[in-house]
């Protein structure tokens, strides 16, 4: 079968290690479903895995890959969640410190097929194409855990995203918008500010830009670049929640005004089955969809890969199978 599969590690050129070819049909263990591969969105996490980080050399090659949607070896459209806990791990998903992300120990969903644990499916609904759906189990799925689950901010609340073209901040936005939140964007590009308010924000600001009022809670995961300015937007008793660290992850911290305006640095990473259920279920009952930046053949998926490195793009680049 056709995988995209990363064949080694390069911290300088990631894109060396990468490889479209073919690949064995993997087996299916017991209580595991093998998912014919409609469409699969890509995510920095692949970029960081033909890096060598977060994927063991002993697990090379890998087939590459966090997120899709298909259709399952019973006929029904899925989607696919991509945290693969302990099979007797009964709590949130993300907590299990046993747990991994597809493309990390199992084979990812970068292929004509992937095999995951039956209890990973999600029901597709049918309004919701597999291209929309394959945006779903990780970058929408974060920012719909860090919004609605970690940033503590009530329908309301101003938000502050950082970073306005990433996968997770333009589902930070769709959804903020459409769950009632006030919601302002920083972006260092000036079409991107403007995209984002089409997309429903309230405000763009130039990246580190001076706001008009402090926030109830930011939403980060841009990193080094922007952390200061997410603890300085804050207003005191206001939460950062962070899932991510695109332009570096060595952010320096002043703890004066942690403890002084008794903020709240939250971590966040993906999203549990139940989340991603309910994330489904909000975009049907709202008609939020996702922002999808491109549509490729996965036998094209490096000219995807080029678009992610190069951080040209507005919302998700997505592989499909017919
Ligand atoms: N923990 C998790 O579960 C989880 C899940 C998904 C993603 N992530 C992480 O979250 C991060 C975001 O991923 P993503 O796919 O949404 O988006 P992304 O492609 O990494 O882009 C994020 C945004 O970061 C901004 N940016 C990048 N470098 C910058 C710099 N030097 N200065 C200022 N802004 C900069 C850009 O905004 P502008 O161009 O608009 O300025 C860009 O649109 C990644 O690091 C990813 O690994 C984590």
């Amino acid at each position: 079968m056709l995988a995209v599969t990363a064949a080694g590690a390069s911290a300088d050129d990631p894109l060396s290690v990468l490889e479209v070819g073919e690949r064995p049909r993997p087996d299916v263990p017991d209580g595991w479903a093998r998912v014919r591969v409609r469409a699969a969105a890509l995510n920095q996490h692949d970029l960081w895995s033909l890096r060598g980080v977060g994927l063991r050399a002993d697990r090379l090659p890998m087939t590459l890959g966090c997120d899709a949607a298909g259709v399952d070896d019973e006929g029904r459209e899925v989607v696919v969640h991509a945290v693969v806990s302990d099979p007797d791990w009964r709590d949130d998903e993300t907590l299990d410190p046993r747990r991994t992300l597809l493309s990390e120990l199992h084979q990812g969903t970068f292929a004509d097929e992937v095999v995951v644990p039956r209890r990973n499916l999600v029901p597709k609904p049918a309004g919701l194409s597999f291209e929309q759906a394959a945006c779903l189990p990780t970058a929408w799925l974060t920012a719909y855990r860090m919004l609605l689950t970690q940033s503590g901010a009530a329908p309301g609340s101003t938000v502050l995203v950082q970073g306005a073209g990433g996968g997770v901040a333009t589902a930070a936005i769709a959804i903020g918008r459409a769950a009632g939140y006030r919601v302002w964007v920083t972006s260092r590009d000036e079409a991107k500010r403007a995209r984002a308010v089409e997309l429903g924000a309230d405000q763009a600001f130039e990246t580190g830009a001076r706001l008009p009022d402090r926030v109830d809670a930011v939403l980060e995961t841009v990193g080094e670049a922007t952390w200061e300015h997410s603890l300085k937007a804050l207003r005191p008793g206001g939460t950062v929640v962070v899932s991510g660290a695109t332009s570096g992850s060595r952010a320096v911290t002043e703890l004066n005004r942690v403890f002084f305006l008794q903020l709240r640095v939250v971590g966040s990473t993906m999203g549990t089955r139940a989340e991603l259920e309910r994330l489904v279920r909000f975009c049907e009952t709202t008609g939020t969809r996702p922002v999808v930046d491109s549509v490729l053949p996965m036998a094209s998926a490096r000219e995807g890969f080029e678009k992610l490195l190069a951080g040209d793009v507005f919302g998700k680049v997505v592989l499909t199978r017919p």
